[in-house]
């Protein structure tokens, strides 16, 4: 009867995902950024998407993005017509109220829904007015986790139209040093890879994804609707010192241990299979697959069991065997033979896993229980609540237990429940056609235990998260945060003790100093402590009942409610404007059933988007509507042609002059501005210099009619005055620290603002920085400042291809080789020796330019042309 009452709310929520597709002639995503800053692992996310209803009536539109699973929603905000609409988070039940009775006032509800196997969507929909504008912006946090010897942060781009202003900016700051960093995924691949870029110091590193609208279109995974995919950077911190890095400001601190210099400890492996006949078919056949792989990569010092169950239990052996080549082809056979029948004992099974483990008493190794099934319990013992305490007592903390729950039929709550408190985890493996390697994977995650009993001790800290693990793994993290008392640092003192084999190991910070940094006001590492412990007591309360479940519980929500966390406890409610509704959006639950009470049907469904959404797991959730008011973000210009000058010929007019004649020469001399040209890998930058007051020429692309010069401050490095663009038809307007510069009529020039929008261009002024897109080239012109001048630097976040492009934005990846040392260095580049001094530049192409080690030469070496070849004689 159950059953049948979760079938019924679960097509109530396949009714409400299927939503129509925008029709990109009613509104434009103009613009649309993510912005992603990570620092000692914590990643904060900005996604921004401004709007316009091109339309003359009003219309819904639509806001939907996908973000990690793991990672909690903290700040969703509208701004409609200089409106702002905070979403607010509130407990769960307090927010189901209010959207109870939004829905019962007939309003559609917005969605969070989890899809695939590492995101979740977020959807909303406002109602704008005819010509209006509304710019959404969502945050999220997330801690990454270290896995196979890396973080990866994942960013998924969907926009659902090619947006003439997409841009993707990652930030990453670890103070440990970055090791190596890589950027994958499908949005990496074919012509979007051009639009990558990425810079990196010992501890910073950029990576700016700038697609032009053309581009969106040619990924593998992009088509008309723009791009769908993701974007993966990937990456590793130094590790140095055993001892990890700890960090702290504010009175707060985290703290990293993932030694990797230690050795592998062997281990005693017992696989419990599920052969019931629910695995019919590839899932066996994976499996099978899978395991047989698995075997392969066991040490010779390991000792494994291989058991399968459906209502019976058949053992390969029914002892530990070691792991000699013998005995694995021997359990390979085995594996081979595995097939699909009967019923589901998990009871028995790991029952029988854990006495053989139990059995085998070795010193000095690490033992693992690994369950793979697809199924529910359905013979032998079913109640799970006996068969989480029988399993309890026959491991008795002594080690970890792995659920692996294959497909979606499993009750992963159960599994999870079970394995968390038998200190291990349970992961999903997904129905597909890489579940072998799914499985794989997991395998390789803890194939190389190199502790056990780590115990992390803090003197002088406080309300710490978890401090006991069981087990430590090659390419895995232990990450530990709390307060520390007092904020006395001094008294702070770390330690780790924990076995390596036989060894009993001490840890201790031999520097015996913490790392501290940031203001009072920085909550960084507080937010990583309110992460993590909100986590940690979600897990916590899955594994109690009664009334000790109800403390943590309350725990968990009050921190939710502190932090704005959406967690599965949480709500955001999304209040609009009087007479609007109220949307409410929930966090799903990995494994829970879909939950909606009550809503309106407005969609159709095919049986291929049932399959589709059958597979996401989780319930749903809010929404956002809105009055139709003015907004005018944008500013509409008529651009005055300027026919008197051809845009690729000298101009003759120039709207802005400054007199270089009017400097005392004797200072033009000493003014210089350092210039960087990249490399591809990982050599050192060279730099050359720019005397001041230079024109340069930036870009030229004729077969685009676009040409850009800049002019170069009369003081030195301080970068660019004015910026001059000239395109289509004999426009130009010129940037400068104010705005922009609009010829309006004989020799008037006027100063329009910080937003342009025309056929032809766009400029957004934003807080820092002018975002030009003409054409299919996207160009960001920072706006820095230094001693109280601002200044400009204009980049282009993506190399042209085209061969009749020109200029200084336009220069290619330096390529040399370093031919001599000593007594001077000298580099060959193309077949010219150059010497060369070691010097520094600041680069100006981040917004905060940390300054990089270049190889020094002059103009002419690093251009490998005249530095005329670059000027002109008026912008
Ligand atoms: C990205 O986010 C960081 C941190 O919030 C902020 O400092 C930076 O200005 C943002 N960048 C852009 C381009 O919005
Ligand atoms: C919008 O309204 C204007 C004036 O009422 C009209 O000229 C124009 O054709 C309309 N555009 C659309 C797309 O309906
Ligand atoms: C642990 O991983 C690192 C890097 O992946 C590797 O160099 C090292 O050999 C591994 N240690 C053991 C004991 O396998
Ligand atoms: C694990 O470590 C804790 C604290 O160091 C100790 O009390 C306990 O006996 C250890 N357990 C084993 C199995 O070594
Ligand atoms: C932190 O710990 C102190 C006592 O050590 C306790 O009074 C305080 O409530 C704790 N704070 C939180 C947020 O748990
Ligand atoms: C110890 O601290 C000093 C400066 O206080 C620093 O230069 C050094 O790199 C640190 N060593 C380690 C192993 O962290
Ligand atoms: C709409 O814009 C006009 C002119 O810009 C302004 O006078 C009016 O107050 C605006 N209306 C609202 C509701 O903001
Ligand atoms: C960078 O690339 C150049 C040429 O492709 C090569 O000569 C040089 O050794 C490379 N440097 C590094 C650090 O990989």
């Amino acid at each position: 009867m159950e059953r049948a009452v979760v079938q019924i709310t679960l097509f109530g929520l396949l009714l409400c995902l299927v939503t129509t597709l925008p029709n990109k002639n009613d509104w434009d995503i103009y613009s649309f950024h993510i912005n992603s800053t990570v620092s000692s692992r914590y990643a904060t996310t900005v996604i921004t998407s401004r709007v316009a209803n091109r339309m003359n009536e009003s219309k819904e539109i639509e806001f939907q993005v996908r973000i990690p699973k793991n990672a909690f929603i903290s700040k969703f905000t509208m701004f409609i017509d200089g409106q702002v609409y905070d979403g607010v988070v509130k407990a769960k039940e307090e927010a189901e109220q209010q959207y109870t009775e939004a829905v019962s006032r007939g309003q559609s509800a917005g969605l969070v829904s989890s899809v695939g196997r590492t995101l979740e969507e977020f959807k909303t929909s406002v109602t704008v007015a005819a010509h209006k504008k509304v710019t959404f912006e969502l945050t999220y946090e997330e801690l990454l986790k270290r896995r196979l010897g890396k973080y990866d942060l994942q960013i998924h781009a969907r926009p659902m139209q090619p947006v003439k202003d997409f841009k993707v900016d990652v930030y990453i700051h670890e103070e440990a040093g970055i090791n190596f960093i890589e950027v994958k995924g499908g949005l990496s691949t074919k012509a979007l890879a051009n639009a990558i870029t990425k810079t990196q110091t010992e501890t910073q590193a950029w990576v700016y994804f700038y697609p032009t609208k053309a581009q969106q279109k040619t990924c593998d995974s992009c088509g008309k609707q723009g791009m769908n995919g993701d974007l993966l950077i990937v990456y590793d911190v130094n590790r140095d010192v055993a001892f990890g890095d700890i960090k702290t400001i504010d009175g707060y601190f985290v703290h990293h241990f993932a030694p990797s210099s230690l050795p592998r400890i062997p281990k005693n492996v017992v696989f419990v299979i599920d052969q019931s006949g629910s695995m019919l078919g590839r899932k066996i056949e994976q499996t099978r697959i899978a395991l047989i792989h698995i075997l392969n990569d066991l040490a010779e010092d390991d000792y494994f069991g291989l058991i399968t169950f459906d209502g019976n239990i058949f053992h390969w052996k029914r002892e530990l065997v070691q792991a000699s080549k013998t005995n694995v082809n021997s359990a390979k056979e085995f594996a081979r033979g595995i097939r699909a029948r009967g019923s589901t004992d998990i009871n028995e099974a790991v029952l029988e896993g854990a006495r053989m483990l139990n059995a085998h008493t070795r010193e000095g190794s690490a033992s693992i229980l690994v369950l793979l099934t697809d199924g529910d319990p359905t013979t032998g013992e079913t109640n799970l609540e006996t068969i989480h305490s029988n399993v309890r007592r026959a491991i008795a903390d002594k080690f970890p237990l792995y659920c692996l729950g294959f497909g979606f039929d499993v009750n992963f709550e159960f599994l999870k429940k079970m394995s968390l408190q038998n200190n291990g985890l349970a992961r999903r493996i997904y129905e597909d056609s890489d579940a072998d390697l799914q499985l794989k994977g997991f395998y390789e995650e803890v194939a190389t235990p190199l502790l056990t009993n780590v115990t992390m001790m803090y003197t002088g800290g406080t309300n710490l998260t978890q401090t006991h693990f069981s087990q430590y793994y090659n390419g895995s993290e232990i990450v530990v945060a709390g307060q520390i008392t007092d904020n006395d640092i001094e008294t702070f003192t770390p330690e780790v003790v924990a076995i390596s084999g036989t060894q009993r190991l001490r840890f201790l910070d031999t520097n015996a100093t913490v790392e501290s940094t940031g203001t009072v006001t920085d909550r960084r590492i507080q937010r990583v402590w309110a992460y993590l412990t909100v986590k940690q007591l979600l897990e916590k309360e899955l594994q109690l009942s009664g009334p000790e479940k109800d403390k943590i519980k309350k725990e968990a929500l009050e921190l939710s409610l502190k932090y704005s966390f959406v967690t599965p406890l949480t709500s955001m409610v999304v209040t609009k404007p009087p007479g609007e509704n109220t949307d409410v959006l929930h966090k799903p639950k990995e494994g829970e059933t879909p939950q909606l009470k009550n809503s309106r049907r407005r969609m159709k469904w095919t049986s291929a988007q049932l399959r589709t959404q059958r597979k996401m797991q989780g319930p749903i959730n809010g929404i956002a509507e809105d009055e139709m008011q003015n907004l005018s973000i944008l500013n509409f210009i008529k651009i005055v042609k300027m026919d008197r000058f051809p845009v690729f010929r000298e101009p003759t007019v120039r709207l802005t002059d400054v007199n270089p004649s009017t400097l005392p020469s004797t200072e033009i001399i000493h003014i210089f501005h350092r210039f960087l040209i990249k490399t591809e890998n990982h050599s050192l930058p060279l730099c050359f210099d720019v005397p001041g007051d230079t024109r340069l020429k930036l870009l030229h692309h004729p077969n685009r009619e676009l040409s850009v010069n800049g002019l170069l401050d009369s003081v030195a490095n301080r970068g660019f005055k004015i910026i001059g663009i000239h395109f289509k038809n004999n426009q130009y307007i010129e940037i400068d620290t104010n705005g922009i510069n609009v010829q309006a009529g004989q020799g008037v020039t006027r100063n329009t603002g910080r937003d342009l929008v025309t056929a032809d261009i766009t400029v957004f002024g934003r807080d820092k920085e002018f975002d030009v897109a003409v054409g299919d080239t996207h160009m960001v012109i920072l706006v820095h400042e230094k001693d109280g001048n601002k200044f400009l630097w204009p980049i282009l976040r993506q190399r042209p291809s085209d061969d009749g492009v020109d200029g200084i934005l336009a220069l290619k990846a330096a390529v040399y080789e370093e031919v001599q040392q000593s007594p001077s260095t000298k580099l060959k580049i193309k077949d010219q020796e150059i010497d060369v001094t070691r010097s520094s530049a600041v680069d100006y192409s981040i917004s905060i330019p940390p300054t990089l080690d270049c190889w020094f030469m002059s103009a002419e070496s690093a251009l490998q042309r005249r530095l005329d070849d670059f000027t002109v004689a008026q912008l």
